[in-house]
């Protein structure tokens, strides 16, 4: 697999500062997979399928107690990195069977944001990542469409942007202003598109970029999703 391909299945599901070490849990979605985002205490983020492997509750209903996650139902802690299920409060002298286990996703930050990869069998995350967003640039919004990934990429090609394949950005020029975004396949009929600019916050430019975000997705939903 090269470089490019690997790029492609890294997915930007959230922005990395919007995890608190040892703190809050986010909700996300890559290629239809729901997630439980978070970062443990020791600073190391985590993506787990959202779902606990006892009953399947939500793990975004639960909370982070220092470098473990806790479900919200039983309050079973899984631990960070492997998601090993390690404490059953019902059964305190009890040790928790090796196979009860979160599953869990490879994750990699970089370009201020965090990237998951659904594979089992992950590869390293591609330094070009890191390079996906110019350094200094500010983050605009991020802007939800209800539609596919596809679709939006389409659209972004109409309003002239161009896709590195290096990284899996577009840059161009939205509503006047530099832009560089980065769309995220969250679902089959939902996709995220994360926007930055060089201009700065409060500005008219990035104003313009406000209002050309939210042309693009109306013209966006607005269009039949392609096959
Ligand atoms: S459902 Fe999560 S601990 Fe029981």
């Amino acid at each position: 697999m090269n470089d490019i391909q690997d790029t492609a299945r890294w997915h930007p599901v959230a922005r990395a500062a919007d995890l608190r070490p040892g703190a809050n849990i986010v909700a996300g979605f890559a290629e239809g997979q729901e997630l439980a985002l978070w970062r443990a205490a020791d600073g190391t983020p985590q993506a787990w399928e959202n779902r606990c492997p006892h009953r399947s509750v939500r793990f975004t209903l639960g909370q982070v107690v220092g470098n473990r996650l806790s479900c919200a139902y039983h309050g079973w802690q899984y631990a960070a990195g492997s998601g090993q299920c390690t404490s059953i409060p019902a059964h305190p002298a009890m040790q928790a069977p090796r196979n009860v286990c979160a599953k869990t996703f490879a994750v990699a930050e970089a370009a201020g944001m965090l990237w998951v990869h659904l594979s089992p069998e992950a590869p390293p995350a591609p330094s070009a990542l890191a390079d996906a967003i110019p350094a200094g640039w500010h983050f605009c919004r991020t802007l939800t469409a209800r539609a596919s990934a596809g679709a939006v990429r389409a659209a972004m090609q109409r309003r002239g942007l161009s896709f590195d394949d290096a990284t899996g950005a577009w840059t161009g020029r939205l509503g006047g202003t530099r832009a560089a975004a980065l769309v995220l396949d969250a679902q089959p009929a939902l996709a995220f598109v994360h926007l930055w600019s060089d201009a700065a916050p409060g500005s008219d430019a990035m104003k313009n970029l406000h209002a050309a975000a939210r042309s693009l997705r109306g013209d966006i939903e607005a269009l039949p999703t392609p096959e």
